[in-house]
């Protein structure tokens, strides 16, 4: 009988998965080898779904090191390597997606800095990626490190990523160019102009959170900036994901913190976590996403699971839509997300709201509503 390549393909995958040996938790490290085993074999070479239009997703925690980069390029590297078009939007004055893209970033190489400052076009900047076809990247340079200064006093300036982004998915089409299914846009540990700028241009906000001590201190926080965001500059904004990063199952503490967020946000976090791993944290002095510079390893398979579960939650053509015509940024909920929550919901006490970073948001806020009534 003659199977279609779906079919035969799946039942193929089946049929390896089954043949593995019975799982055990006998030893962690045979548990580990069976995972992997099984993601290699589930996962390599699969093509995720493609979302009916482009989904824009900013990857924020005003954290530090919590693996937002990280986490930023791995997955478009995953999502391009599995048959989608993406492009990353580098939005950091440290430039580390770029660094880890292979993407050339020295100072005065055209970046978002021209695009934000000086509105220059975004595809005069945008590079593709050496090791990965399909996946783009607008790099960032030092330069970026005075713009959130020189963007407080310019006309339009939170949504100045957003108008240079539509413009470059016009460019796109308008020049028979494949759509971009997936736009990262990796973010500074800070909460300012910068940022601001990533939470008017997405719709989705993807949230990496380490599993340590702390490790939601800040987060109210967090949410509180993206409820002001919502209510003033971008009813569509929500939270769609979170992922648990360097993760280090042998402790109690990252097993407790994994079950805080896990209850707090049960649709939100991702099944997948990522490990602690050695190879991920070798790769960007490659200049390398992990999934290029060792796709066996367990954390490339950890990155490539999540990224599935990215795609297949967002295959619903609810989620989506951020860039089409008939989107008009309703701020329906959106199934599957959870808002953000009065303060109530949010586990550990977050600092309270910071000077300058909070200031230009309430300010950002403030200014977009007078102009709403004008
Ligand atoms: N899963 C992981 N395993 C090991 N090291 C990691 C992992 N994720 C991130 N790192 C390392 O942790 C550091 C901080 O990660 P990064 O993604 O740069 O965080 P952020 O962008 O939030 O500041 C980097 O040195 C990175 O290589
Ligand atoms: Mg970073």
């Amino acid at each position: 009988m003659e199977l279609g390549e779906g079919d035969s393909d799946e039942k193929r995958r089946a049929a390896l998965v089954e043949s593995l040996p019975e799982a055990s938790d006998d030893t962690p490290l045979m548990a580990q080898l069976q995972q992997d085993a099984r993601r290699r074999i589930e996962l390599r070479g699969r093509r995720f779904p493609r979302p009916p239009s482009t989904r824009v997703v900013t990857v924020a925690n005003q954290k530090g090191g919590v693996g937002k980069t990280t986490t930023t390029v791995n997955l478009a590297a995953a999502l391009a390597q599995s048959g989608l078009n993406v492009l990353v939007l580098d939005n950091d004055p440290q430039g580390n997606a770029s660094t880890a893209l292979g993407i050339e970033h020295r100072s005065g190489t055209p970046s978002i800095y021209e695009v934000l400052v000086d509105g220059a076009p975004m595809h005069e900047a945008v590079q593709e990626s050496p090791d990965v076809p399909n996946l783009f990247c607008l790099p960032a340079t030092i330069d970026l490190s005075g713009a959130e200064i020189e963007l407080v006093s310019m006309v339009a300036r939170e949504t100045r990523l957003r108008n240079a982004l539509d413009a470059y998915l016009t460019w796109r089409a308008e020049t028979g160019k494949e759509q971009i299914d997936y736009v990262f846009v990796d973010c500074p540990p800070s909460l300012g102009l910068l940022t601001v700028n990533a939470f008017v241009v997405a719709r989705e906000v993807l949230i990496p959170i380490q599993c340590e001590y702390y490790a939601l201190e800040g987060l109210s926080q967090l949410l509180k900036t993206i409820e002001l965001i919502q209510a003033h500059l971008n009813p569509a904004l929500h939270v769609s994901t979170i992922l648990l990063t360097m993760y280090d199952a042998r402790t109690n503490l990252a097993q407790q913190v994994a079950n805080e967020v896990r209850t707090h946000f049960p649709d939100l976090t991702l099944r997948t976590s990522v490990p602690r791993s050695v190879r991920i944290s070798e790769a960007p002095s490659y200049g390398q996403t992990v999934m290029s510079y060792d796709p066996g390893s367990t954390g490339a398979l950890a990155y490539l699971e999540a990224a599935r579960e990215v795609a297949e939650r967002g295959a619903s053509a609810a989620d989506s839509g951020a860039r089409d015509e008939s989107d008009t940024f309703s701020p329906e909920p959106h199934p599957g997300d959870v808002r953000t929550t009065p303060d109530g919901d949010v586990p550990h006490h977050g600092h309270e709201a910071s000077g300058l970073a909070d200031q230009n948001i309430q300010q950002s806020a403030a200014l977009a509503a007078h102009q709403e009534e004008q």
